[in-house]
């Protein structure tokens, strides 16, 4: 029998990516089992959701700074993800910058959501600035990690509509339900190795 495919979920926030991943394994729609949950943020709701579920969940303390992680923090992740022996690194609204050691460390195997149709709308509060735009369709788009912000190669997106009466609240609640979708459906197919990089390129046996 196959050796079951492992994620290693990393998060600073609530963790609604997290349940949906965690929910759709569950309902066996993605092949795959959750080896590992980390998270900067002690108090977070991804840790809560994690324990709740009897699943391995740890504090990883950050470090001095805000938006990375320091050496012994990235050195500690990488070991970390490692002894749990994932294979594949989901990223699911965790708010630093990676850097080399770590991406080096899981090459190719690292992938992330973001709440906007990427390139559009890097980096923080992606909603907000779609909104400040004034773009009349945003979304979501699960990429591959790279050493960019945001701009590793495209595995899918889903669209959402930008209402007039939108605030950034409602307009991100509804990125949020798009990401519960889209993000699954991209884990699984990961999980059965449907998809395929070339460069850039990225393609999928079935169908998106
Ligand atoms: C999600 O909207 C995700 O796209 C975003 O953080 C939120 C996490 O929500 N990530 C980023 O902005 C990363 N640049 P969750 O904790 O409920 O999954």
């Amino acid at each position: 029998m196959s050796k079951t495919f492992r994620l290693g979920v990393i998060g600073s926030g609530q963790g609604s990516n997290f349940v949906a991943i965690a929910e759709a394994i569950a309902a066996d729609r993605i092949p795959a089992e959750i080896a590992l949950v980390l998270s900067d943020v002690e108090t977070s709701g991804i840790l809560a959701q994690a324990r709740d579920r009897q699943l391995p969940a740890r504090f990883l303390p950050p470090g001095p700074f805000r938006t990375k992680l320091d050496e012994d923090a990235e050195q500690s992740l990488v070991a970390q993800l490692q002894a749990a022996q994932v294979d594949l690194v989901v990223l699911a609204g965790f708010m630093r910058v990676l850097k080399g050691g770590f991406l080096r460390a899981f090459e190719g195997r690292i992938v992330n959501i973001h709440p906007s149709l990427l390139p559009c709308f890097p980096g923080l509060q992606a909603w907000k600035q779609a909104l400040d735009y004034g773009v009349k369709v945003t979304g979501c788009t699960v990429h591959f990690v790279d050493a960019g912000i945001d701009s590793g190669a495209i595995i899918g997106q889903q669209t959402v509509p930008v209402l007039d009466h939108d605030t950034p609240e409602t307009l991100h609640r509804r990125i949020h339900q798009a990401e519960h979708e889209l993000y699954p459906r991209c884990v699984a197919a990961l999980a059965r190795g449907e998809i395929s990089v070339h460069g850039r390129l990225v393609f999928w046996k079935q169908p998106s």
